[in-house]
């Protein structure tokens, strides 16, 4: 018999850590905030609102790619430990460094004293840890690259101009921002001896199991003798089932380093994603070809979010208010489910049957999701209304495709909505209205009155029934606005 592997490698303070879940008594959905907050020279990591929306917990992650390491600031509130074998974890006291017994102060931190950008100090260290991933991935960031890496950050009392302030002036300093040669030699000869082992980890616990997977078959397998097992790939919907619900998940399967799916195939007729690739991957590769769907990730969650959040799990969430739903039902997006037996691919315009159920059988997991390029002159808009630009989700969402013939005619129209019904919906009736009419204001505000009666919104916290009808009515006359020939 197999012997059980639980334990997870990762790098920490310049050397190899191990946790043997088997001798330390830990649960596999221990976070990673509260394991660094365990260890006597980690506190700096700070806890604040335990679900992913202050950035007080943010740490970098590096993983490495080939012979490089990649770095992302993520929120340590939102991942399991499990999730960080094989990778380097940067915490805000590994950015100092003692010069003849002297603790000298990273660039970031100094540019933050200096231009006063700190005041009670709580979000201080994560906004650091947010700067230091900036400043490593990009040499001179502009002021919207600071906000934009800012934007998982909330500080209630310096206010943001000092800070961004503090972020320019570090810039200045970028070659001792870089990481040195030896050291970047050292820690990505660590991940690779860390990495060479690629068999599962299975932790298992008095009332969990937890499967960390590393190849496709290895996940399949493991699906179809636990049909019931949840599969977790970014964990950002996920963790909160267990820190903020307390829930006890019995059966997890980790898909989160199945290289295959954190990989973008650019094909000659369209994109396959894999169903790992973090949100802001994909902002990142779509930019050219679907501008609609670069405009809806650019508002998803915030920097921290869509560096852990993946494309699977938005979709597999089926969330009535999951951001990426309504542009793939326009792009007319499809869906790739895999079981050990078969694969199949779904329209995902018909893949959500009602309220968070979709199509995918107990045995499948997504591994890709395939986005068709678009023809030429065809017309794609996306639209998100929130309470808040950054770090909020959807009040209601729209995905919007149009076709006009030679004679401004419309072709073919999609109007797919979120936050509009118990899932993503298209405004059927309004779209066979609009069919062979012409685009004009006059038809639209025809439109607008059959999709006022077209949906049956609910009323909650974000928005009461009627603001929501009023702003689907008003994101139609957008789109004739936007879209003018
Ligand atoms: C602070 C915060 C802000 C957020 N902001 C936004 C936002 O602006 N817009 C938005 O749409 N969402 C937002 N979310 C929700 C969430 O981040 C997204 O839905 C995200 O894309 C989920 O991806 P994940 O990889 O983290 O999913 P996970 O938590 O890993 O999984 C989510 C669900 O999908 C299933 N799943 C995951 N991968 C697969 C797969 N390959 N095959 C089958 N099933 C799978 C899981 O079983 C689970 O049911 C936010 C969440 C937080 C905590
Ligand atoms: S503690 Fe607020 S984002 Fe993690
Ligand atoms: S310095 Fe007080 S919250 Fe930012």
């Amino acid at each position: 018999m197999a012997i059980k592997n639980q334990t997870i490698s990762f790098v920490l303070d310049g050397k190899i850590a191990e946790i043997d879940f088997g001798r330390v008594g830990l649960k596999p959905t221990h976070t990673l905030l509260h394991y660094l907050r365990s260890l006597p020279n980690h506190k700096g990591t700070k806890e604040g609102c335990g679900e992913g929306d202050c950035g007080a917990c943010t740490v970098v992650v590096g993983e490495a790619t080939g012979n490089q390491i990649e770095y992302r600031a993520v929120d340590s509130c939102l991942v399991f430990l499990p999730m960080i074998h094989g990778k380097q974890i940067v915490t805000v006291e590994n950015l100092e460094t003692i010069v003849n017994g002297k603790v000298k102060l990273h660039p970031v931190q100094q540019a933050v004293v200096e231009e006063n950008g700190t005041q009670c100090g709580f979000c201080t260290p994560g906004v650091v840890m947010s700067l230091y991933a900036l400043h490593l991935n990009k040499s001179k960031p502009l002021v919207k690259d600071i906000k934009d890496a800012l934007s998982g950050n909330l500080c209630r009392c310096t206010g943001y101009n000092a800070i961004v302030k503090a972020a320019q002036k570090a810039s200045v300093l970028k070659e001792s921002i870089t990481i040195p040669v030896k050291e970047n030699n050292n820690t990505l000869k660590m991940l690779h001896l860390i990495n060479k082992n690629k068999s599962t980890i299975h932790i298992e616990t008095e009332s969990k199991n937890y499967y960390k997977v590393f190849s496709t078959d290895e996940a399949l397998v493991l699906k179809k003798k636990f049909p019931e097992a949840l599969i977790i790939s970014g964990a950002t919907d996920c963790a909160l089932r267990v820190t903020k619900k307390h829930e006890v998940i019995p059966l997890i399967i980790d898909i989160s380093d199945i290289e295959e799916l954190k990989k973008i195939k650019k094909q000659k007729e369209g994109y396959l994603i894999g169903a790992s690739v973090h949100i802001e991957e994909v902002k990142n590769a779509v930019k050219k070809n679907f501008p609609a769907l670069f405009d809806m990730l650019s508002v998803f969650g915030s920097k921290q979010i869509r560096n852990m959040a993946t494309l699977g799990g938005n979709i597999g969430s089926a969330s009535p208010i999951g951001d990426t739903l309504p542009v793939f039902f326009a792009y007319d997006g499809k869906i790739v489910l895999k079981n050990l037996e078969s694969e199949r691919t779904l329209p995902l315009r018909t893949f959500i049957e009602s309220y968070r159920k979709t199509k995918i059988r107990s045995d499948e997991i997504i591994t890709h999701i395939y986005l068709p390029l678009p023809k030429d002159g065809v017309f794609f808009k996306s639209y998100k209304i929130s309470k808040r630009k950054e770090l909020d989700i959807s009040t209601v969402s729209a995905g919007f495709k149009l076709e006009l013939d030679k004679k401004n005619k419309v072709k073919e129209i999609v109007l797919a909505y979120g936050g509009m019904a118990a899932y993503t919906k298209r405004a059927v009736a309004t779209e066979a209205f609009l069919v062979g009419k012409t685009w004009t204001e006059s038809n639209i505000m025809k439109a607008s009155l059959i999709l006022e009666k077209e949906f049956a919104p609910i009323s909650d916290a974000r928005a009461g029934d009627e603001m929501r009808r009023i702003a689907a009515k008003n994101l139609l006359l957008k789109f004739w606005l936007d879209v003018q020939v």
